[in-house]
């Protein structure tokens, strides 16, 4: 996709002073408005290939300057009209979610399963964040997780390679549309190439361990899949794997990346990641490293200016080889070109349809939601009288959840005080909202509520990054409120908002529904609202495994087997649980309930055997289930099929997902879903990188979640 452009960039490389190369590779950070002028020397200069729009090292936590479009359209023109080369910089920034309106967190979009309506969202995004003139968003984080002490967990696609690729496809054809260089386009960036999410202990920045078995399994494949989508960047990690920086690790960034992936756009560096290699003991100096990862693949250096200081001497003194240079700057001319910024370096503000934005906003917020707990008492009528509860009525900036730069608040952001007060309002119903608990003077409208509804979780400043929690149940206080409420005697919903999947075995006895709402944007309040009393059917399903305390961490569904009975099937076995507790998800991986219920019958195999050489040349086996709504409301179902390779020559996963059918059914429909498995699906990676597929027997499960039972035997023969 992007070497279709290597004539024209290399005619621009032709052209260039070693300095205007060099140049290209820095992305420098956008200074105050008091040194603009001195900055636009540097930019005369092609010192400048890109400008990071952020002004510190963890942009997701602190308050980011609003964009400017006209200070970076005058710099644009410095670039374009007084630079001797007049190459476009191209401006990049974290819109990880949103822009001014703000989507579900990543995690969220994940437990919506249903990709296609991601990619709508994002699309949206795009329009949104390049109507200021952001060329490139450091935006999809694909990094696999299985840790949710990790804060960073918000920002990923959860614990599961297939399901984190069809969300990756989504994110980078919203963000990049059908044409990069269209002027609603913006480049996306797959990240944190690679390993980030299994940071030792939960902790943030840590160490990781990864074998390349599990790096091809489970670790790369959302980044694959983003590669093959058209992601035209890729962000490398803070990370070490196994002792071996990902920031200047040839074997990573060239040798999987461009040769097993096949990713011809450029690779930037994590912030100031360039100049840690020297706490990680890989470099002495800033020279070093600035070689160390130029020479692995590193193209462009973030914002500690360790590449524009250090590079003319190494390439002069032959220690980075001018051909390597040439490379990276033709990576990243590419890119440009693709983006089409030689053309239309600048930007128009344009209006958009934000009523539009607004709208899909809540719509995949409620689509997120995942049901985890009902006896019967949800949905809640409007006229009823409620008691509600919650330390968060008023935080409009938690419900954006962490890495929201440019969310609107105020009265674009309703607070869930004002959701509920106009949800239950329209059905004349009455709400007693007292804040942060349940007090004695609540008495009497506990006698004469029918629901006491609790609006809990965490705050958004504890979720993202360099934000890891050591225990993530919910605090003391809150508890203690779950206890009181349950102490009324009246029945208790509780709704989480949350960026993790929270550890609830401590609370859950004293709630009779459990919402997980997540952190769901700027229409996060009334989507949790009116899923509570039931304009949505919540259709979420967990896209991470819910431990039932901090305890049991790790825990994912696609284990492999061990050689005793201790997964039990995922952790559940009399002899090889805890001592202390039960091993067992508080809910497992694809798990979700709904106010209506479904039905699966009749699944069929087209047939259950087929020559290896049919499967390798195209053939698949396919296999049809029927759903029905069997209750009393329309509601969403994701069909889910999982597989087992039961003998191989290597350990496989005790299940897979290896498809999924979100699937709209009115009550008493019956929908037939179809599912295909080929050489794709059964095949797996060895160590090395090749990819196979062995002959065997072959579990297919096709469900409702990770635990459906063992619909059918295949033999690949
Ligand atoms: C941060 C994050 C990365 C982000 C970058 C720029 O440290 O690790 O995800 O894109 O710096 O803000």
């Amino acid at each position: 996709m992007f070497k279709e452009y290597d004539i024209r960039a290399k005619e621009i490389l032709k052209g260039m002073t070693l300095e205007e190369k060099i140049g290209q590779l820095n992305q420098s950070v956008l200074p105050g408005e008091d040194r603009l002028e001195e900055y636009k020397d540097k930019i005369r200069r092609g010192e400048i290939g890109s400008i990071i729009l952020t002004t510190s090292a963890t942009a997701g936590n602190d308050e980011q300057k609003a964009i400017v479009v006209e200070h970076l359209n005058s710099l644009q023109k410095t670039a374009m009209e007084e630079s001797r080369v007049k190459i476009p910089m191209i401006y990049g920034r974290d819109v990880i979610h949103g822009h001014h309106t703000v989507y579900p967190i990543p995690l969220a979009s994940a437990a919506s399963f249903d990709p296609e309506l991601v990619r709508q969202c994002y699309r949206c995004i795009a329009e949104d964040a390049t109507s200021e003139s952001t060329h490139w968003t450091f935006s999809p984080m694909l990094d696999l997780c299985r840790d949710p002490r990790w804060g960073r967990i918000i920002e990923g696609p959860g614990e599961d390679p297939y399901l984190a690729s069809r969300m990756a496809e989504a994110y980078v054809k919203g963000f990049q549309g059908d044409d990069l260089s269209a002027p609603d386009s913006m480049v996306a960036c797959a990240k944190h190439y690679v390993g980030y999410g299994f940071s030792e202990g939960g902790r943030d920045y840590h160490r990781t361990e990864i074998s390349d078995y599990t790096l091809y399994n489970y670790v790369l494949p959302p980044f694959r899949a983003a590669v093959k989508a058209g992601a035209g960047t890729v962000m490398s990690s803070f990370n070490d794997i196994n002792g071996e920086p990902v920031t200047s690790s040839k074997k990573y960034l060239t040798d999987i990346l461009r040769g097993n992936l096949g990713f011809e756009g450029f690779v930037i560096a994590d912030w100031f990641a360039v100049s840690q290699l020297k706490r990680q003991g890989l470099a002495e100096d800033m020279a070093d490293c600035t070689r160390l990862a130029l020479n692995a693949g590193l193209d462009m250096d973030m914002a500690d200016e360790h590449y524009i200081n250090t590079l003319r001497d190494l390439v002069l003194s032959g220690e980075v080889s001018m051909e390597t240079l040439d490379e990276a700057v033709l990576r990243v001319l590419r890119v440009k070109l693709a983006a089409g910024l030689f053309d239309n370096p600048y930007v128009e503000a344009k209006k958009i349809d934000r009523a539009h934005h607004v709208a899909l906003s809540e719509k995949l917020a409620a689509e997120s939601m995942v049901l985890v707990k009902n006896d019967g008492v949800l949905p809640l009528r409007k006229d009823q009288t409620i008691v509600a509860s919650s330390p968060f009525f008023d935080d409009r900036r938690l419900l954006h959840g962490s890495w929201a730069l440019d969310g609107y608040l105020g009265a674009s952001t309703p607070s869930l005080r004002e959701a509920l007060n106009e949800v239950v309002g329209q059905g004349g119903g009455t709400v007693y909202t007292c804040d942060y608990g349940i007090h004695d003077n609540s008495t009497y409208w506990l006698a004469h509520a029918d629901t006491v509804l609790l609006l809990l979780g965490e705050s958004h400043t504890v979720t993202g990054e360099a934000r890891c929690r050591s225990d993530i149940s919910l605090t003391p206080d809150q508890e203690a409120i779950c206890r009181k409420a349950k102490a009324t005697g009246k029945k208790v919903v509780g709704v989480i908002f949350c960026g993790r999947p929270l550890a609830l075995e401590s609370v859950e006895p004293y709630l009779d529904a459990i919402l997980i709402a997540w952190h769901g944007g700027t229409r996060a309040a009334h989507a949790a609202i009116k899923t509570v009393f039931g304009d949505y059917n919540p259709s979420g399903r967990a896209p991470v495994t819910f431990v039932r305390r901090t305890g049991h961490i790790p825990l994912y569904y696609n284990v492999t087997s061990s050689g005793r009975p201790v997964d039990g099937y995922y952790g559940e076995h009399p002899e090889f649980c805890y001592t202390d507790s039960p091993a067992s998800p508080l809910y497992p991986f694809g798990y979700g309930l709904s106010y209506t219920t479904f039905e699966y019958s009749d699944a069929k195999a087209e047939r259950c055997e087929i020559g290896y050489e049919d499967i390798i040349n195209g053939e698949k086996l396919k296999f049809t289930v029927k759903v029905k709504n069997t209750g009393d409301r329309a509601g969403k179902e994701t069909a889910q099929i999982y597989i087992r390779d039961l003998k191989a020559s290597y350990m496989r996963p005790l299940r897979e997902l290896k498809g999924f059918k979100k699937i709209a059914l009115e009550p008493g429909e019956e929908k037939e879903v179809t599912f295909e498995l080929g050489y794709e699906e059964l095949g797996f990676y060895l160590p090395d990188g090749s990819y196979t597929l062995e002959r065997g027997l072959f579990e297919i499960y096709i469900g409702k979640d990770c635990l459906a039972g063992k619909s059918f035997e295949v033999f690949v023969k």
